[in-house]
């Protein structure tokens, strides 16, 4: 059985006014977000004053065009509080980053912005079909990730009955997951996988758990592995989108009813696409990269945040909010091999639609001389029924067809590639050893 959407009564009013209505209100909390942000962060006034412009003279959405970008570095450069807009006595929680890319990135929330997050999660969750009524298990890490408590305060908003398991113990994760009787799981697809094989390895189907949804994000997915996890477990798989930077999970989440992208809850955030070189202002439905301005963030107000995040911004469907593509790739996700330009999702795409090939795979770059080599390592099916070297080829033929990319095909056992609890790396690039 599978979760029925929301009936309008159960929205947001916000969610299904007019765009009339919508943008007068973004206008109206832009302005306030702009002046917040510039009376209270250094960093923000400094950039503004040097732009030459001012939150004085916003009179229309496109004005915020003139203002500065700001991006992952500056809260680097901050760290760890020089960015927040409210004394340290006002923030109840903090999130940070693991940094292992470099310095941890820290971020702020006072009472009201985790009631808004919460808001927007328990929102996020009622789009997938969710109600009180469901048991959430929640499989986002616990910490300082924003995965774990996000999900968690969201689903407890909601009324729901929340199971708080965190990443890891995969036996455990299956069993709670009958026993306590899990409605909706939130996880990382990547996991997911996970936790189907272990179904698999108890001798259990999981197409009879009680699961009814998942809602996945954190990382990159492509519409093949939607597919495959619907299959595997008879669920809607629905995608939810979020950075730290922004709030975390819950800056979009997508509809149950249409299931094509994130709505992005666009009371709380305004966003842009801009062409990632020039940083021009993109139109609807042209792809580049993500931009946010939160809207009523009091702690950590970000302006024109760029996320790194590639997408398109799409007209609403199931909610008058305007869509987001679902994300590709990252601009520094991409990997240019003999001067072609892929995405690992494009790569996944094509693996999980391979029979014989698991979705457990990954992705690693040579320089062989002047030469890139890109290598995808990925597992047979438990069930494969195909032999190893047609397989290969067929992977290789479609890869070559479809992106142009010679690539060298390695098939190993099955658990062989290294599980990851939450966000997967798909690739291991030795050319930046
Ligand atoms: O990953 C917040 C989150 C937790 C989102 C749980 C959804 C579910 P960060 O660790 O700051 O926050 O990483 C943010 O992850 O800029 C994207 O590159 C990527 N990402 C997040 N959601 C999606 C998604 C959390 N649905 C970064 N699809 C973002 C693709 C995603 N990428």
């Amino acid at each position: 059985m599978r979760l029925s959407p929301p009936s309008q009564d159960e929205l947001d009013p916000i969610e299904i006014a007019s765009r009339d209505e919508i943008t007068a209100l973004q206008l109206d909390r832009l302005k306030r977000s702009l002046a917040h942000a510039y009376q209270n962060v250094p960093l923000f006034r400094e950039r503004f004053d040097a732009a030459g412009v001012h939150p004085d003279g916003v009179n229309s959405l496109e004005d915020l065009a003139n203002f500065p970008f700001c991006k992952k570095q500056d809260l680097r450069d901050n760290y760890p509080f020089g960015m927040f807009a409210v004394p340290k006595s006002d923030i109840v929680r903090l999130h940070a980053s693991s940094g292992t890319t470099g310095r941890a990135t820290v971020v702020g929330y006072t009472q009201t912005d985790i009631d808004n997050w919460s808001n927007l999660v328990a929102r996020s969750i009622r789009a997938s079909g969710g109600r009180r009524e469901h048991t959430v298990h929640v499989t986002y890490g616990y910490g300082l990730f924003t995965g774990g408590l996000g999900a968690h305060y969201g689903a407890e908003r909601l009324g729901c009955t929340v199971v708080p398991m965190s990443g890891g113990q995969t036996e455990r994760q299956v069993q709670i997951i009958n026993d306590f009787g899990a409605d909706i799981i939130m996880v990382t697809p990547s996991y997911m996988m996970a936790i189907a094989e272990e179904f698999e390895r108890q001798g259990l189907d999981p197409r009879k758990s009680p699961l009814k949804a998942g809602i996945f994000g954190a990382e990159p997915w492509s519409e093949a592995m939607r597919s495959e996890i619907e299959d595997r477990f008879d669920i809607d798989a629905l995608d939810i989108y979020g950075l730290s930077e922004v709030m975390g999970p819950g800056v979009a989440s997508e509809c149950i009813e249409t299931k094509d992208g994130p709505g992005i809850w666009e009371d709380h955030f305004y966003p842009e696409i801009i062409n990632p070189e020039t940083g021009e202002v993109l139109p609807d439905g042209e792809k580049g990269e993500l931009v946010f301005t939160t809207l009523t963030k009091e702690a950590f107000p970000v302006i024109r945040y760029r996320t790194g995040d590639l997408s398109r911004l799409l007209p609403g469907t199931a909610r008058s909010m305007r869509r987001m593509e679902k994300i590709t790739g990252r601009t520094d996700d991409m990997l240019i091999i003999r001067g072609v330009n892929l995405f690992p999702s494009q790569i996944e795409e094509l693996v999980v639609q391979t029979e014989g090939l698991s979705a457990h795979y990954v992705l690693e770059v040579h320089r062989d001389g002047a030469l890139d080599s890109l290598t995808i390592r990925v597992e047979h099916a438990l069930s494969g029924a195909a032999s190893a070297p047609d397989t290969a080829g067929k992977l290789r033929n479609r890869i070559k067809g479809v992106l142009g990319v010679s690539a060298v095909i390695d098939i190993c056992e099955p658990g062989s590639i290294e599980r990851s609890l939450g966000k997967a790396k798909r690739v291991i690039d030795h050319r930046k050893a």
